[in-house]
């Protein structure tokens, strides 16, 4: 009884994790770190798993972004898509989203990612690139998975039919810290380092938050 409560307890820690399904992850990070202690998706950037293992087998990307889809074993977690431009990224620093509070396990799909961050870059056919999906759990820790893309002209976004997400899983503004205390006066979004984002309280629909804070957050950028 005692032991099977304590089996309970420790597997979602044991087993926290993510698969990135689409653009093809660099490997599979999950099966890997089983017998290989320098993999982890605990290892930023990409999980301890370099560039190299996929920069022969790309998955094509549309010039203006495509599509992103992972599963998530956590019930909530912070995520955000970086991409990095080159053959060999060493800097993830194009933000493709604004980080979001996605809730519920299972798969997630984001069907065209980063189009206002890549449309101003002017991407040619042929132009290589990493992307880092990053989910942070309630504790504050961090996972990484990456994948390597080649941009063309030619690359769709996944059909409606492959981009779906599972039931249950869904997405939400991040709850500022003081959020509910009313001395701060509800006119006020007290003090947010993330300009746009901490106004937002409660819960809004993923496409809203990118639409509301999509171009004030980019411009800060
Ligand atoms: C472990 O993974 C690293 C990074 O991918 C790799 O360089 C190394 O060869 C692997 N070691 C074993 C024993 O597979
Ligand atoms: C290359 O990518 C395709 C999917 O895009 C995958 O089915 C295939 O297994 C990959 N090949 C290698 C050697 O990784
Ligand atoms: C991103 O990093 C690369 C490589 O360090 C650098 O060349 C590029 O200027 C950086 N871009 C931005 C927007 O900071
Ligand atoms: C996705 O995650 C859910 C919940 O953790 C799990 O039941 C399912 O088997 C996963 N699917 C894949 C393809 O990993
Ligand atoms: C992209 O193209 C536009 C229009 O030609 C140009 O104004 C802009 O400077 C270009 N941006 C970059 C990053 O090259
Ligand atoms: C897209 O363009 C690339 C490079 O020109 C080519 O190798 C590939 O076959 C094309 N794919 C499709 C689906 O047309
Ligand atoms: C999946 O959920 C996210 C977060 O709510 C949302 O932005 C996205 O559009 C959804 N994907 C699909 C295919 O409905
Ligand atoms: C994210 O969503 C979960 C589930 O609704 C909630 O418990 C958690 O406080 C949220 N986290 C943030 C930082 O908004
Ligand atoms: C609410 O905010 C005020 C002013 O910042 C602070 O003094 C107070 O401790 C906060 N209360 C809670 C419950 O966080
Ligand atoms: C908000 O930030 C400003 C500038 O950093 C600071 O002067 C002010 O005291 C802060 N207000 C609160 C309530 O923390």
């Amino acid at each position: 009884m005692q032991f099977k409560t304590l089996f309970l307890t420790l597997i979602p820690a044991a087993m926290a994790h993510f698969h990135l399904t689409y653009p093809l992850w660099r490997a599979d990070s999950l099966a890997l770190a089983t017998n290989n202690q320098s993999i982890s998706q605990w290892f930023y950037p990409c999980a301890g798993i370099g560039q190299e293992t996929s920069a022969n087998n790309r998955t094509a990307w549309p010039l203006d972004g495509g599509s992103v889809v992972w599963n998530s074993s956590h019930p909530d977690a912070l995520t955000t898509i970086n991409l990095g431009l080159g053959a060999a990224v060493t800097t993830f620093n194009i933000s493709l989203i604004p980080m979001y509070n996605e809730t519920g396990a299972g798969q997630t799909c984001l069907s065209k990612v980063g189009q206002s961050k890549l449309s101003p870059l002017n991407i040619t056919d042929g132009t290589q690139a990493s992307i880092q999906v990053i989910t942070i759990s309630s504790t504050g820790a961090a996972l990484y998975n990456c994948a390597d893309i080649v941009f063309r002209k030619n690359a769709t976004v996944l059909d409606s039919g492959s981009c779906k997400n599972d039931t249950g899983v869904s997405g939400s503004a991040i709850v500022n810290a003081n959020a509910g205390n009313s001395s701060e006066g509800s006119g006020s979004s007290g003090n947010s380092t993330t300009k746009g984002s901490g106004a937002i309280k409660g819960s809004v629909p993923v496409a809203a938050l990118f639409a509301a804070v999509g171009a004030g957050m980019y411009a800060s950028l």
